[in-house]
């Protein structure tokens, strides 16, 4: 297996994005599949295409054209990725994580993390929005965990703590902009997986029966990663299709861009009124 990405490799991406931008950002923002319209509304835009960082894993997926895009959003200096990578690409759970990294050594205080997902909750229907309350990180607990290998102490412990890995104080902000907002917000347990094949039937009944609301193939190693490195962390899923624990029905990546349309107002909502309130 390929070693990890090093300390300094991940500062000479940070060098690289300094280079371009002239900004401190405080808050970074992964805007996953269908929401990459979202970071055309950064003002003052400098972009940075990811196969001009160094080290930079690029990532190949339909719907994440993959760039960095430094600006202002309601007032805050944010790091926006437009696009993310995807452990089922091929590479490294270090690599996957590497933005993470780069945003730690940046100085970014709160990671705002989105992905589409499909509903394995009853209630959950295509076009829904989840605040996530927890997850299930199903690769890092049977041995790919992007934290797997020697510790870097100047990044974070050995063992980190996952009691909150969703900032409680940020949860509260995000259904109070919700609520003042009249916009529905589901809550609940995101399920991260590898892909890239969907789940059988028989393996949703076991997700759900172990408490996943949502099920995905990202997200749960960039929060890890975040959470190691002290950022603090608000996720949102939008619910692309129904996780059918029955076989009834096929899932295809055009149902995830088209919910996709469904649920980037309602995201947009949320992830403004939070920026205005920190
Ligand atoms: N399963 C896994 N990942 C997904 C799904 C799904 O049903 N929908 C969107 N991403």
């Amino acid at each position: 297996m390929q070693a990890n990405i090093t300390l300094k490799e991940i500062d000479e991406v940070v060098a690289a994005v300094k280079e371009r931008a002239d900004i401190s950002p405080r808050i970074g923002l992964i805007l996953g599949s269908g929401l990459n319209d979202f970071a055309a509304s950064v003002e003052n835009p400098t972009y940075i295409p990811f196969g001009d960082l160094p080290h930079w894993p690029v990532s190949t997926v339909k719907g994440h054209s993959g760039r960095l895009v430094l600006g202002q959003l309601e007032g805050q200096d944010v790091f926006v990725m437009q696009g993310r990578i995807h452990f089922y690409e091929g590479y490294t759970m270090s690599q996957v994580t590497l933005p993470i990294r780069v945003m730690q050594r940046l100085g970014i205080e709160i990671m705002i993390v989105t992905n589409a997902a499909g509903g394995i909750a009853d209630d959950f229907y295509p076009g829904d929005v989840m605040l996530i309350t927890d997850h299930i990180n199903m690769p890092g607990l049977v041995g790919q965990s992007p934290l797997h290998g020697p510790n870097i102490e100047e990044l974070g412990p050995r063992f980190p703590d996952m009691t909150q890995a969703y900032d409680p104080e940020l949860l509260a902000l995000a259904r109070k902009v919700a609520k003042e907002n009249g916009v529905p917000l589901h809550e609940g347990v995101y399920m991260g997986l590898s892909g890239p094949s969907f789940e059988t039937p028989a393996e949703l009944r076991f997700m759900k029966m172990i408490g996943a609301d949502s099920v995905g193939m990202s997200t749960v190693p960039e929060v890890a990663v975040a959470r190691h490195g002290g950022i603090r962390v608000m996720g949102l899923s939008g619910i692309s299709n129904k996780a059918h624990t029955q076989p009834e029905f096929v899932a295809s990546h055009e149902d995830v861009l088209q919910a996709g349309k469904q649920i980037v107002p309602k995201m947009e909502t949320i992830i403004r009124g939070v920026l205005r309130a920190l």
